[in-house]
């Protein structure tokens, strides 16, 4: 057996919210907390590094924006199933996080009046997103990394690929994986974990995610028995740039960017006249969809049919300090220059709504591990995230659970030596995947799988495409146990690493397909052609997928908390 490395608590991804969490356990506990921070990348290439328009707070109250009015967009933005007490404390907590990430060196974009700058975002009946140009997730990343670095508190395994999330007992007990560099299987235990690893949004082809986001934490808590909610529930952001799918910030509208058709029409005026470009995101990209489909788009590359963003008569100089990254990405990227011409975009794959089913601190079903950031789901964004709320997320709950966790640590024991039945799991998974032999290519059923869920699960669903998917889908999982992984090295192993990735985005792929398929209704942006409508009286409720040993998951659901609005019809 490997000896393990034990720490008090293990955090398992190195993004905001991971950093936020270590940063609040190190503060309150005066850095007497031991941490293990483990990553499959380097600390800064974490995908929050990726986040650009902003991050929303009530930073005006004097001028009239109010803390009622971002919870009340927020449950609107979720199409009614956010849970509402989550909301009133997210937005509750999120100006003073903007505060200390100032404190803590954030170079917030200022107004003209030296304020913390906010810009307005879909959805939103407040300009509040507040930004670092377009790189606020960069600049964000770099202070919480700072600010870690006033303890000593925490060790940082980098490159470290974890496999299973072991637990025994009901109780967490170790993670188990494999080191990149070495090749060597480690184990890690800790007295609490907390899972900050982030969405599965590369279940899709067309996406804004890293390649390597594939949703590894939740597939893995899945299977360690901790339910996964609203899975179906997979945002779809209205500007991907063609054909590569990067992120064209929300802020590109929010700074006064149009979207035109193929007659120039700037065709949101139909869909929602009085939001135009910076309705909620479900709207955008479903209107995006239909001009598409009714053939008002551009022939793209590959069927990537594609509209334009227009940011022309915003002028050279609101470009370049507001957008700059967006500028230097479409020049570099497809040679296009957007203070002269339209971008192309379409909607692409971007966020996880649904993940580990947590509670208003973040607590998960097994009593030592919590859940933040993406990969948990507290239900603060219901059918349908509003844009700017993510990285408030990833920066409220990640110092929430970093609080919990501190109160609960001396309650919870020191972990038990790591049993032989708990590493022969990890050990048999291993030999799973690396003795698989057969016809078949990792990298060509990733595709398929990428392909399926962009044609059969995308924006539109009907119950024929569902069905068409998840029998594939599961004819999928067994085709890939016959994909070998060819590659024998021991160092920087990628291949192997494709192997559990695959896996992971196979069960994932499953339950959202599945709760898609169970849920006969449109809400957010699960928008379902054979019921085009939201039924509040049938499912107004989540779904929780549960794993079966040796079986397909089971779904069942629970109530959503609606303590201040009752649904009404969503109009903008
Ligand atoms: O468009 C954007 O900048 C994305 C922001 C978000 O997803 O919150």
């Amino acid at each position: 057996m490997a000896p393990s490395l034990t720490h008090d608590v293990l955090i398992l991804g190195a993004g905001l919210a991971g950093l936020r969490a270590a940063v609040e356990l190190s503060h309150r506990t005066q850095g007497r907390v031991n941490i293990g921070i483990v990553s499959k990348v380097q600390l800064m290439r974490a995908h929050s590094v990726c986040a650009e328009g902003g991050t929303a707070a009530v930073l005006r109250e004097d001028e009239g924006d109010s803390i009622a009015l971002h919870a009340w967009d927020s449950v609107k933005g979720s199409d009614f199933l956010a849970d509402q007490d989550v909301v009133w404390r997210f937005c509750r907590a999120m100006p003073r996080e903007i505060r200390l990430l100032d404190h803590w060196g954030v170079p917030w974009t200022r107004d003209e009046h030296g304020r913390i700058a906010q810009r307005p975002f879909g959805g939103h009946s407040y300009p509040r997103a507040t930004l670092a140009a377009d790189k606020t997730g960069f600049f964000e990343m770099q202070a919480l990394y700072d600010q870690l670095l006033r303890y000593r508190t925490f060790r940082r395994y980098d490159e470290l690929f974890v496999t299973d999330i072991l637990v025994e007992d009901g109780r967490f007990v170790a993670l188990a994986g494999i080191d990149a560099l070495s090749g060597e299987t480690v184990a890690l235990q800790a007295r609490a974990l907390l899972i900050a690893s982030g969405g599965a949004g590369t279940l899709y082809g067309f996406t804004t995610y890293s390649e390597t986001v594939t949703g590894d934490g939740l597939a893995m808590a899945f299977r360690a028995g901790l339910p996964l909610e609203d899975m179906e529930f997979l945002q779809f952001h209205p500007t991907g740039l063609v054909p590569s799918g990067i992120l064209m910030t929300e802020a590109c509208r929010g700074e006064g960017g149009h979207l035109k058709n193929n007659t120039g029409e700037r065709f949101m005026q139909r869909y929602a006249a009085s939001k135009m470009e910076l309705a909620p995101r479900d709207m955008v990209s479903r209107a995006e969809m239909t001009e598409i489909l009714e053939g008002r788009g551009f022939p793209g590359p590959d069927g990537k049919d594609y509209l334009h963003l227009d940011l022309t008569h915003l002028g050279a100089e609101r470009i370049n300090t507001r957008l700059p990254l967006i500028r230097e990405v479409c020049m570099k990227f497809i040679g296009l220059d957007p203070i002269e011409q339209p971008i192309p975009i379409r909607p692409v794959a971007h966020y996880s709504m649904g993940g580990i089913q947590a509670d208003i601190n973040g607590r998960t079903p097994v009593p030592n591990v919590w859940a933040a950031g993406e990969a948990a789901c507290l239900s603060l964004h219901g059918a349908n995230r509003l844009g700017s709320n993510s990285t408030a997320e990833c920066l409220v709950w990640g110092g929430v659970c970093g609080g919990d966790i501190a109160r609960a640590l001396p309650t919870l024991d020191p972990p038990a030596p790591l049993s032989a039945k708990a590493w022969s799991m990890h050990q048999a998974h291993l030999r799973r995947i690396v003795e698989r032999r057969g016809p078949e290519n990792l990298y060509a059923l990733r595709r398929e799988l990428r392909t399926l869920m962009d044609n059969r699960a995308g924006v539109f669903r009907t119950r024929e495409d569902l069905a068409w998917a998840l029998d594939a889908i599961r004819d999928l999982r067994r085709r890939a146990s016959h994909a070998p992984v060819a590659d024998t090295s021991t160092v920087y192993n990628s291949n192997l690493f494709q192997a559990f990735e695959l896996e992971n985005l196979v069960d994932l792929a499953e339950v959202t397909v599945m709760g898609a398929l169970a849920r006969e209704e449109s809400r957010g942006a699960h928008a379902r052609r054979d019921f085009p409508v939201r039924d509040d009286e049938q499912w107004l409720k989540h779904t929780l997928a549960r794993s079966v040993e040796g079986g397909a998951p089971v779904l069942d659901y629970a109530p959503v908390t609606i303590d201040t609005w009752l649904p009404v019809e969503r109009k903008y």
